[in-house]
């Protein structure tokens, strides 16, 4: 057993690893914000580096020594650049970009401050939904048509034959990921995708337009529980880890009539367990997903028959590289 002294020093160290790697992600959101990672894609001197941010070369080639001891720079031939891992994570083109994690990493560090101070449900303004969203969707870019063609859609080969014969119904789109990438996909798709706050359904429709596709993907800025279809579309994807609790089993109704008899509806299980390097993360998730009233980590078959009581029918659990799928049916046709 141990001293008071060691136990304080072994506490002393984790905080301190912790810490560091907190003021590394301070570091990486001002230089995002200060547009260094745009201009580190390119390999550049240092003297250029302290041009371009106008400090002093020591201090230049000390931010520098901090990044590349993280593995966000590399040297170049005796220039700098952004590592390969890092060039494709910030880069316009990546499905969920440094960006887009770094500020929901801000809005989750102020839920869980919030979770301590206050007994009542997380609050979520526009703005940090827009944020989650985006963080959660993604977006519709030629590697995220990539990952969808050559992973995604052959290990669930019903979503492609549908999205190609029928409307399809999105519910709980967000930014709208996956919808646009489906539209960029197939011409042929006619889609509806309901979102509930209007600042994401701004984003959404943003992005339907800049993607020359919002004559095909409507987006509907909706309580999905307020939808007013009945038998109109072949199949439905239900975005369900972003639903509290109170509003599953009307939204699973309302789905079930607006789809026809026969229609089918997916639904992805995230995290039924945490991974073996992620459990703290994991913990963090599940404590601001709580606080959302939402269930976290509902697996497959929790879902399935979250699903069959709202009167589907299961038709398979599929197994993908982004994780278990539930395809289940409205009976009848
Ligand atoms: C973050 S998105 C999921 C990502 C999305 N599948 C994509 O591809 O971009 C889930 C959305 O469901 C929305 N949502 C939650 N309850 C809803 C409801 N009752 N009606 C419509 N949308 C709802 C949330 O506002 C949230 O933006």
């Amino acid at each position: 057993m141990s001293g008071r002294l060691e136990l304080a020093v072994e506490g002393r160290k984790s905080v301190e690893g912790w810490a560091a790697g907190a003021q590394v992600l301070a570091l990486l959101s001002t230089i995002h914000e200060l547009g260094w990672t745009r201009y580190l894609a390119e390999p550049r001197e240092l003297a250029e580096l302290a041009a371009y941010s106008g400090l002093p070369p020591t201090r230049v080639s000390d931010l520098v020594a901090v990044l590349a001891e993280y593995g966000v720079v590399v040297d170049d031939n005796g220039r700098v650049r952004l590592s390969s891992q890092y060039e494709a994570f910030a880069a316009d083109d990546a499905w969920i970009g440094l960006g887009e994690i770094l500020d929901r990493s801000a809005v989750m560090s102020k839920l869980i401050d919030t979770a301590v101070r206050e007994p009542g449900p997380l609050p979520l303004s526009e703005d940090d939904a827009l944020v989650i969203a985006r963080a959660s969707g993604g977006r519709a870019t030629a590697e995220t048509r990539r990952l969808f063609e050559q992973v995604f859609l052959p290990q669930l080969p019903e979503l492609a034959d549908l999205v190609r014969r029928e409307r399809w119904l999105d519910v709980g789109c967000g930014v709208a990921g996956s919808s646009l990438t489906l539209a960029t996909l197939f011409p042929e798709m006619r889609s509806v995708a309901v979102e509930l706050v209007p600042t994401v359904a701004a984003e959404a429709l943003r992005r339907a337009e800049a993607q020359g596709v919002a004559d095909r993907v409507e987006i509907r800025c909706l309580d999905i529980r307020e939808l007013k279809e009945t038998d109109e579309f072949g199949g439905a994807f239900w975005a369900q880890p972003f639903f509290p609790e109170s509003t599953r089993a009307e939204t699973l109704a309302v789905i079930r009539r607006a789809i026809k008899p026969g229609g089918l509806l997916f639904l992805q299980e995230t995290e039924p367990e945490p991974q073996p390097s992620g459990g703290l993360a994991y913990a963090v998730r599940r404590l601001v997903t709580r606080g959302w009233d939402v269930p976290f980590g509902r697996t497959a078959e929790q879902l399935a028959a979250e699903a069959e009581t709202a009167g589907f029918d299961l038709v398979r659990l599929a197994v993908t590289d982004v994780g278990r799928y539930v395809v289940a049916q409205r009976p009848g046709r």
